[in-house]
């Protein structure tokens, strides 16, 4: 939910209005030199063309700027350490070497991964770096608690596709369930389920969304709580099913809904503005707690194009569940400068290597797991912004974001922002030209109002 409020409260949250950053959405694609649209609806290079690249916004889809999605594998993740895990700004898609994909700061405890969420920050979360294109998806967890606080275990395609449990922090015996067709916001999709035994806090209960290219259901604990039949979901407006129907990451998430600078509809939703001081807090954050996470990939549709076995691709920009095929075209960027159409750019490390000769943005910001929820705010996004001779590959850099330790973007929230929500803006480090530091500010989001 609310890509759109998490969006606004970076945006308040940083301190320069932006010049470079460059919007895109259906029907207004990126530019050639930054060809990348995230989640966010920003242009940009490197992970902007990893998960979360659309195709139908990003810049000519023959020469594919995104990546194309690595395939389903089965698995049953323990999330007991953070081995599995890599931050957003060293991800570079080989989903061989790692499985999961963090922004914000996943914590280990005991034999749990912690999703937190400090004041200031936009929360946690927990991305798979392998797509599932039908497949059934369990989480046990528990969720955190409190007013504005809510935890989501969402499916999500590039094109915005999304299955949604999210739970809102002043409801501990509800699971909300959700879904969408290409990001299109309609309210009625939405269905509360009753947790039998209740308490999502105390207690890990078993979340599973067991999803067919024909029929979806929700389960909790084992038992059905919701079907949705594709058959039911024709949008003569959209010719198309109003089904998800691409391939999606398993998303787990815990997001500040209640910030004072989201749209009036989140915060009621989500039952209020978040108290930082809160006895549900526990060593100065929120958290949800994820024991263990199962994929199961059933197999994809008997007419799919099969040109390979390691990545979906789209080959149409209708994103439907007929114009994806599976290839061997997998893309492992050789830099956070490199896109899909040129994916070793900036791969080495020799000086005279080429490097942008303009300012690009490398690292989208915001919490993607939030979904496609939109309370009518306006569309923006905060994301960080390198500098065109900074190298990440840089030793600054690098001994920096290793002290992140799987940590991400903490970006600080200005309460007086509200009404900022449609600049897009950054942190100004187009000022600070040519620093790597400058980069390593951005990418761990140490910017403070
Ligand atoms: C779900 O429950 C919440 C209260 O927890 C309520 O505000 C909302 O309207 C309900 N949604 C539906 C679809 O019934
Ligand atoms: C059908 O699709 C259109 C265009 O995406 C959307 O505005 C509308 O809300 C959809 N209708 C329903 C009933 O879902
Ligand atoms: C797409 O969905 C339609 C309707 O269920 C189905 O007839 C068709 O076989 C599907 N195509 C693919 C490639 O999955």
């Amino acid at each position: 939910m609310l890509r759109r409020a998490l969006v606004a409260a970076l945006a308040a949250a940083l301190l320069t209005p932006v010049s470079a950053t460059i919007s895109c959405d259906v029907g207004s694609q990126c530019p050639e030199d930054s060809p990348c649209c995230s989640a966010y609806n920003v242009c940009g290079v490197g992970a902007f063309c990893l998960g979360g690249c659309d195709v139908r916004a990003s810049h000519d889809l023959k020469k594919y700027p995104c990546h194309r999605g690595p395939v389903c594998k089965d698995a049953t993740y323990k999330l007991n350490s953070l081995d599995d895990v890599q931050s957003i700004d060293k991800y570079l898609g080989d989903a061989s070497d790692i499985n999961w994909q963090s922004q914000g700061k996943p914590v280990i405890y005991e034999d749990s991964l912690l999703l937190t969420m400090a004041e200031g920050t936009v929360g946690t979360l927990l991305a798979s770096t392998h797509y599932v294109w039908y497949g059934k998806i369990c989480a046990k967890m528990t969720t955190s608690q409190g007013k504005g606080v809510v935890t989501a275990f969402i499916m999500m395609s590039d094109v915005k596709d999304e299955i949604d449990f999210e739970f809102i922090g002043v409801d501990i015996d509800t699971a909300q369930s959700n879904f969408y067709s290409q990001g299109v916001t309609v309210y009625t999709n939405s269905a509360n389920l009753t947790v039998e035994n209740g308490n999502t806090v105390e207690k890990l209960h078993e979340y599973c969304i067991d999803w067919k290219p024909d029929q979806l259901d929700w389960y909790i604990d084992g038992d059905k709580k919701r079907t949705l039949m594709r058959k039911d979901t024709w949008n003569k407006t959209s010719d198309r099913f109003d089904y998800p129907q691409t391939p999606s990451r398993v998303m787990l998430s815990l997001w500040p809904a209640g910030l004072p600078s989201n749209a009036k509809g989140t915060i009621d939703w989500a039952g209020g503005e978040i108290d930082w001081n809160s006895p549900y807090m526990q060593n100065g954050y929120y958290y949800a707690r994820v024991s263990e996470v199962t994929v199961e990939c059933y197999d994809p549709p008997p007419m799919v194009q099969k040109k390979g076995s390691k990545v979906y691709k789209y080959t149409d920009l209708k994103a439907t569940n007929n114009t994806i095929e599976i290839s061997d075209d997998l893309i492992i960027l050789g830099s956070l400068y490199a896109t899909g159409e040129d994916p070793d750019f900036g791969a080495t490390t020799a000086s005279n290597a080429p490097k942008p000769t303009k300012s690009v943005e490398t690292v989208p910001g915001g919490n993607p797991g939030g979904g496609n929820r939109d309370e009518g705010q306006s569309s923006a996004a905060a994301a960080v912004q390198a500098t065109a001779s900074g190298g990440a590959d840089s030793p600054a850099a690098t001994g920096a974001s290793d002290n992140g330790a799987g940590g991400g973007q903490d970006f600080v929230q200005n309460a007086g922002g509200e009404g900022s929500g449609s600049s897009l803006v950054e942190p100004g480090l187009g000022r600070i030209s040519g620093s790597a530091l400058a980069i390593v500010v951005a990418v761990l989001g140490l910017v403070v109002v």
